[in-house]
């Protein structure tokens, strides 16, 4: 069945397989080498948007990927997750993988908070018992277990997010691409979002998750860290030194403004 989301964006929940390469480590579940991406247009030159990145994630590890508006981010998961094939450059993501969009109205279809997390176990040989397991499992892991039965329409931003993630974990997904979650979210359901996500890599040695965002204070979760600018991975690694490092740029920013 094709389905599109309420604004005829593409419904991604489970991304079949596109373009593969070998695992480069057992223990790395998302890696990126020297990806390239341009595009060009009839109207004006090629124009590079991502260029010669490089990335890995450890197995289990929750990871955030950071930078300005506009530097590449959501271009370079887009990649990871196969909707996107890049110019240069090879990639590596365990599967099942899910990407989750930003906007929570653009991946709930379904009726109710179940109907929504077993719409993907559809095309799956699963038997109703089963698959009614599946659904309470992963709205247990993201601590929506008593909103099964209730209507889509009546949740917050953040629940809907977690009801997503919940669909992509009952389809026994390995990696979560998640696209800036939190940012039409207030803070409570914010610190929701992350706890779910937290929760379900606690709880599984095997799922990996790469989020992005562009809010400093979410870092201290994170297991590690990508910054990027201008299509460019400037570096990675420990999540407080890329803090450290993100407030010297933006003391650097403010000294520069003031002088
Ligand atoms: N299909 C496209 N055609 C032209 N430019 C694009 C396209 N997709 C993204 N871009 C440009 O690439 C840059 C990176 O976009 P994006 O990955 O969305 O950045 P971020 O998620 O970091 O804000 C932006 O300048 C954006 O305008
Ligand atoms: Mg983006």
């Amino acid at each position: 069945m094709n389905v599109s989301s309420p604004l005829g964006l593409p419904l991604v929940r489970s991304i079949s397989p596109s373009r593969s390469i070998a695992s480069p480590d057992p223990g790395i579940s998302i890696a990126a080498r020297n990806v390239n991406f341009a595009v060009s247009s009839r109207l004006g030159p090629v124009v590079q948007i991502l260029k010669e990145c490089s990335i890995s994630v450890p197995t289990g590890e929750l990871w955030m990927l950071l930078g300005p508006n506009g530097c590449g981010k959501s271009t370079l998961l887009k990649i990871l997750a196969g909707l996107l094939t890049p110019t240069k450059g090879e990639v590596y993501v365990r599967r099942p993988r899910s990407f989750v969009f930003q906007n929570p109205d653009h991946q709930v279809v379904m009726p109710t908070v179940e109907a929504d997390v077993a719409f993907g176990l559809g095309k799956s040989r699963c038997s109703p018992d089963q698959v009614r397991l599946k659904v309470s499992k992963a709205l247990s892991s993201v601590g929506m277990s008593d909103y099964m039965q209730r209507p889509i329409q009546t949740l917050s931003g953040g629940q809907k997010q977690r009801v997503a993630i919940a669909g992509a974990l009952a389809e026994a997904c390995k990696v979560l691409l998640l696209d800036e979650l939190t940012t039409f979210l207030d803070e409570t359901d914010q610190m929701g979002v992350i706890k779910a996500v937290k929760n379900c890599l606690d709880e599984s040695n095997e799922v990996t998750a790469l989020w992005v965002t562009h809010r400093l204070e979410e870092l201290e979760y994170a297991d590690g860290a990508i910054y990027m600018e201008d299509g460019k991975v400037l570096c990675y690694g420990d999540p407080v030194k890329i803090t450290e490092f993100i407030k010297a740029k933006q003391a650097a920013y403010i000294d520069q403004i003031n002088s």
